[in-house]
């Protein structure tokens, strides 16, 4: 497997989790959840993605800025996650920064998946996109079962 697949695969889970959570309603066990899955999902993507997919790319000339970018949307939905969990569940407030959570979350999805990953094609060897997936999945495993704890780089 690819780097670019795997990352792809945690991808779709976080827009399948984005797309239940706008199902919900109020302060529901069920939003209660699926909040929680959603948020240690991008946190702890976040993390291993800026190891194995940014860190060798911020360089590269070509991808440096791209990689910047990418990073500063990570920090853009963080901020946004710390928002939603000082905010009451129930309150229409809550419901609308989960929908710009959502927005940034699809658009940055996107700009990984069409932008992103055909110019990292053009950088990663073959063998290097391997070795990245593997490196990658290994440290979403260690991180998912030890969110929230012990995940570097989270406040
Ligand atoms: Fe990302
Ligand atoms: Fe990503």
């Amino acid at each position: 497997m690819k780097i670019y697949n795997a990352i792809k695969k945690d991808h779709d889970i976080q827009r399948d989790l984005c797309d239940k959570l706008k199902e919900t309603s109020g302060a529901s066990e069920e939003r209660k959840n699926l909040w929680e899955e959603l948020k240690k999902e991008l946190q702890v993507h976040t993390v291993a993605e800026e190891r194995y997919f940014y860190s060798p790319l911020i360089e590269t000339d070509k991808m440096q800025e791209d990689a910047r970018h990418g990073m500063a949307e990570h920090h853009e939905m963080d901020e946004l996650i710390e928002e939603l969990d000082t905010t009451d569940m129930s309150s229409p407030h809550w419901i609308a920064t989960a929908e710009k959570l959502f927005e940034k979350v699809e658009h940055h999805l996107e700009d990984e998946e069409e932008d992103f990953f055909p110019k990292a094609k053009e950088i990663y060897s073959k063998t290097e996109a391997d070795n990245l997936a593997s490196d990658y999945e290994r440290s979403m495993q260690e991180y998912r079962n030890s969110w929230p704890e012990n995940i570097p780089g989270n406040h």
